[in-house]
C-alpha cells in the first residue's frame, strides 16, 4: 500500500517514513526541501515539489497509486508566525487546501494530520484533553485549527476520513541512529541543549518564576518513534474503522526544563550552559497531554518516551551526525 507522506525529509515525517516501512506499507515523500534534508529520505522514492504547484500536486496523485496521506508537511515556528502570519496561513492553510482538493478528485479517501497542542492556547485545565476549548495564542497553531476545521468540512462533503494528530513536543532521535531532529534554526529544548554541548550558544531558560515546581516551564516529550508508529495505527484504525479521529499524543507526563537540563547532564556526563531569560510571550506555564483517547481507540503506548531515552538516542544522533549536517 503506497502512502504520500508529505513533509517526508522532515523530523516527523522522516521518522514516521520508517515506521510505515518497518509496517509493511510503501511511503512515497513529497518535499519541497524548505527544511527537509535528502538525507532524512531513507525508506521509499523521493517527489521534490512545492504544495503550492497545484497542477503538480494533480499529476502526483494521477501518476501514482497512492492509497492514503500522511500530511506532515508545514511552517513549524510559532515566534516566526508571530511576524510573518500570511506565511503560515498559505503554507499551512492555503496548501493543506490544495492538497486535500488533489485527494479528492483523485478519490484518496484517508489523510492523517499532524495537529499540534498549539490549538489548545493558555490550559484551562490539565492534563489538556481533546474537548479542551481552542484559542491558539499564534498564527502557527490559528492555521492548524483551520486546518483540522477543514478537514471536518471535507469529510462532511466527501466522505474524507481524517485523523488530527494532536502532537505535543517530539523529541528524540530513532533508536537505530538513522534519523535525528535537525532544524536550521533549531527552536526545540533538547536539540539546543546539545548543540550547547557541542561547543554551541548557552541554552536560553525562558522564565525561571512559573508556578511550576522549579519555576521553569513544564513540557509533555514525545519519544518521535512513539509518535511516528503512532501514524500507523492512526491510518489502520481510521482506514478499517472508517471513522475520524482527533487526538492528542504525548505521554500524560511533563518535565520541568531544569528537569530537562538534568537529565542531559547525567547521560551526558558534562555541564550545560545556561542563561536565564525572561518568560516569553504565549509561552504557557505547563502543557501536558492526556492520552487515554489515543490508548483507547487504537491501542497506543508510548514505549520510547521516558526522558532518559529520548535524550541517550537524541545525544547519540547529534554527536554522530552533528558535524556532517549542512
Ligand atoms: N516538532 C514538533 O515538536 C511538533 C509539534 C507539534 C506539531 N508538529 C507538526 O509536525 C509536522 C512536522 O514537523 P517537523 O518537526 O518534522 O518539521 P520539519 O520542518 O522537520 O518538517 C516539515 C517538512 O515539510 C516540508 N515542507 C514544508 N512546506 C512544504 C511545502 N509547501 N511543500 C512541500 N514540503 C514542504 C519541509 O521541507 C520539511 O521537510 C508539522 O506539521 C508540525 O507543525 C511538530
Amino acid at each position: 500500500m503506497l502512502i504520500l507522506v508529505t513533509g517526508g525529509a522532515g523530523y516527523i515525517g522522516s521518522h514516521t517514513c520508517k515506521a510505515l516501512a518497518q509496517a509493511g506499507l510503501t511511503p512515497l515523500v513529497l518535499d519541497n526541501f524548505s527544511t527537509g534534508h535528502p538525507w532524512a529520505v531513507q525508506w521509499g522514492e523521493a517527489l521534490t515539489g512545492d504544495l503550492a504547484d497545484r497542477e503538480w500536486l494533480q499529476a502526483v496523485f494521477q501518476n501514482y497509486d497512492i492509497q492514503a496521506v500522511i500530511h506532515c508537511a508545514a511552517s513549524i515556528e510559532a515566534g516566526e508566525s508571530m511576524q510573518y502570519p500570511a506565511k503560515y496561513y498559505r503554507n499551512n492553510f492555503v496548501n493543506t487546501l490544495n492538497l486535500l482538493e488533489a485527494m479528492v478528485s483523485s478519490g484518496v479517501k484517508t489523510c492523517i494530520f499532524s495537529s499540534t497542542c498549539a490549538i489548545y492556547g493558555e490550559p484551562q485545565w490539565l492534563p489538556l484533553t481533546e474537548n479542551h476549548p481552542q484559542n491558539p495564542v499564534n498564527p502557527y497553531g490559528e492555521s492548524k485549527r483551520a486546518i483540522e476545521r477543514a478537514l471536518h468540512w471535507f469529510s462532511h462533503a466527501y466522505g474524507l476520513r481524517y485523523g488530527a494528530l494532536r502532537y505535543f513536543n517530539a523529541a528524540g532521535a530513532d533508536l537505530d541512529g538513522a534519523l535525528g531532529e535537525c532544524h536550521d534554526p533549531e527552536t526545540h529544548l533538547i536539540p539546543r541543549i546539545l548543540f550547547s554541548l557541542l561547543g554551541g550558544e548557552p541554552v536560553p531558560i525562558f522564565g525561571t518564576d512559573y508556578d511550576t515546581p522549579d519555576g521553569t516551564a513544564v513540557r509533555d516529550f514525545i519519544h518521535v518513534t512513539d509518535l511516528a508508529q503512532a501514524h500507523v495505527r492512526a491510518l489502520d484504525h481510521v482506514q478499517n474503522q472508517q471513522a475520524n479521529l482527533t487526538v492528542n499524543l504525548g505521554t500524560g507526563r511533563g518535565y520541568s526544563v531544569r528537569q530537562v537540563i538534568t537529565t542531559v547532564e547525567q547521560v551526558t556526563g558534562q555541564r550545560v550552559p545556561v542563561r536565564e531569560m525572561g518568560r516569553r510571550p504565549g509561552d504557557a506555564p505547563m502543557l501536558v497531554a492526556d492520552v487515554s483517547l489515543a490508548k483507547a481507540l487504537f491501542n497506543w503506548q508510548p514505549q520510547y518516551s521516558d526522558l532518559p531515552t529520548i535524550v541517550e538516542t537524541a545525544w547519540h544522533w547529534h554527536r554522530k551526525t552533528y558535524a556532517k549536517v549542512e
